[in-house]
Parts: structure tokens; C-alpha cells; sequence
């Protein structure tokens, strides 16, 4: 990245709690200025943005937007950049999750699902690619361990996350060599908060990972960092932070 800036600008979408917060608290410690992309939580994403500003004058601001708008997303673009007049890093963090079995599939589930998780990615990255190649910056994309081994009740949201796989190899060549473009696929992190699942059935996810706990937050957040900061000749990858699974 051109670090040339003093402080570089990152635009996380779906950051106003869980791993996206995280991510942009890890950011910001480390000198980022950061967009706080919400939907819904405009609460929390302005209670940390303050947070942040109290840390930091001026090092954060929330824009509010829901991605399955396409005009939302062109704008959501337009605005990031236009906040601070460059642009750094986009990550594409939101997402919507839920379970879609087979029987039961309908076509706005598909189209909430791929909107959050594919196409809105996709359609940011379009809006930020020339400020992005400007600033020589990078685009992390938060993919889904299940993107590649499947996920029983869960086609729509695998299928999702495994085109937003494709597309951060694709962008990866086009956006070369000015903007790296890679993903991180998170393991078990945190539960999600919509589906209740049993202790058994945490357990055996539990299991599942070589390392035999789950992941937290800041492992993903650690990873991003690692990416921006280190990660000077990685492109195109999508890198598992999972615990082995
Ligand atoms: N948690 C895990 O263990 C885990 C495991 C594997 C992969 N991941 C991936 O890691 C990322 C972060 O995970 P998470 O659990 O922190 O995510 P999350 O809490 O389930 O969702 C993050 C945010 O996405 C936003 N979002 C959803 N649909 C949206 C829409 N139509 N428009 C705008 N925003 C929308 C929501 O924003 P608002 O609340 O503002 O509406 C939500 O807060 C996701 O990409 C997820 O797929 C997580």
C-alpha cells in the first residue's frame, strides 16, 4: 500500500458490531481513519464511531446503507471516498445469513443473500477501483470457511460467498498490479445471531477445528492487518482463519 498518506481511509462494510467493529477498532489503533458502513445498527455504528473520534479527532464517520439497494451501493462508494478525498481499503464485511433449505428456497432469499455477499462486493469495488488504484490500496473480501466444502440448509449463502471467491481472484489480475485484492475465510467466530443452535451442535463445530476452540474477533481483524501491512506480495488469495478445520 502508498503509505504516503498519514492516515489511510478504510471503508468496512458491516462494521458497526461483531467482527467488522473489530476490525475497524485493530485499523484505527493502527493509524487508519475508518468508515463505519452500517444497515440497521446505526446506534451501535455511531456509539463506536464516537468511540473512535474520542480516541482520534476526526478519524471516523458512519454511512449508512442497505446493500441489496443498487443505487445505495454506487453511492455508498461514492461517499467514502469523497469523505476524506481518497480511499485505501475497501473490505467487504456485511452479510446476511440465514438457513435456505432446498424445498424451501425462494428468489428473494436469493436475491438478499447474493446481494450482500456478491453483488454488493462487486459493485463497491467497481465505484472504489480508480481511488483505490490512486492510493495503490487493497480490497479484503470476508468469505466463509463453507464457501468451499458446502454447508447442509445453506446453498444460496455458499453459493454467494464461493462467486465472492471467484471475484476476489478475478479482481486480483484485473486490478493488478496497483490494487491487491485477497479474502479471509473465517471458521467459527461467533455464533450467528439469528440462528439458535444447540450446545451438541456448537460442540461438534467446535470439534471440527484441528485446534478445538473457536476463533475470535480479533483473529480476523488480525488477519486483515496482516494483509494491509505484510502482505506486500499476496494477491488473489483467499486465506483460511479457521483453526484447521
Ligand atoms: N461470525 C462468524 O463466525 C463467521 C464465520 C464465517 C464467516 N463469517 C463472515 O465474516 C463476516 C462478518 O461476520 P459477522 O458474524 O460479524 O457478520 P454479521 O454480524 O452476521 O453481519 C455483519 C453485518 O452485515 C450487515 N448486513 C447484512 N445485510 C446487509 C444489507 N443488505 N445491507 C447492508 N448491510 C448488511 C449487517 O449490518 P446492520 O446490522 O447495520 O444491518 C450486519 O451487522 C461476514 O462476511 C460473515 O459471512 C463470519
Amino acid at each position: 500500500m502508498n503509505n504516503s498518506a498519514k492516515h489511510p481511509v478504510v471503508l468496512i462494510t458491516g462494521a458497526a458490531v461483531r467482527l467488522g467493529a473489530a476490525t475497524a477498532r485493530l485499523l484505527h489503533l493502527h493509524g487508519y481513519n475508518i468508515i463505519i458502513h452500517c444497515n440497521k445498527s446505526v446506534t451501535d455504528a455511531t456509539s463506536l464511531s464516537d468511540e473512535l473520534n474520542q480516541q482520534r479527532e476526526n478519524s471516523a464517520t458512519v454511512l449508512q446503507a442497505n446493500l441489496s439497494d443498487m443505487n445505495a451501493v454506487t453511492e455508498l462508494g461514492k461517499q467514502s471516498i469523497a469523505t476524506w478525498g481518497q480511499l485505501d481499503v475497501l473490505i467487504n464485511n456485511a452479510s446476511a445469513f440465514y438457513p435456505t433449505p432446498l424445498a424451501e428456497i425462494s428468489q428473494s432469499q436469493w436475491d438478499e443473500l447474493f446481494a450482500s455477499n456478491a453483488r454488493a462486493p462487486l459493485f463497491l469495488a467497481q465505484a472504489c477501483a480508480q481511488a483505490l488504484t490512486q492510493q495503490e490500496g487493497c480490497i479484503i473480501n470476508i468469505s466463509d470457511l463453507y464457501a468451499q466444502r458446502g454447508l447442509s440448509n445453506h446453498s444460496i449463502y455458499t453459493m454467494a460467498k464461493a462467486a465472492q471467491e471467484a471475484m476476489t481472484r478475478s479482481l486480483a489480475r484485473e486490478l493488478a498490479p496497483k490494487v491487491r485484492v485477497n479474502g479471509i475465510a473465517p471458521g467459527a467466530i461467533l455464533w450467528p445471531p439469528g440462528e439458535e443452535l444447540s450446545e451438541e451442535k456448537k460442540q461438534a463445530i467446535i470439534n471440527n477445528a484441528s485446534l478445538k476452540k473457536m476463533g475470535a474477533p480479533e483473529d480476523i481483524a488480525n488477519a486483515v492487518l496482516f494483509l494491509l501491512e505484510k502482505g506486500s506480495y499476496i494477491t488473489g488469495q483467499v486465506i483460511h482463519v479457521d483453526g484447521g478445520r
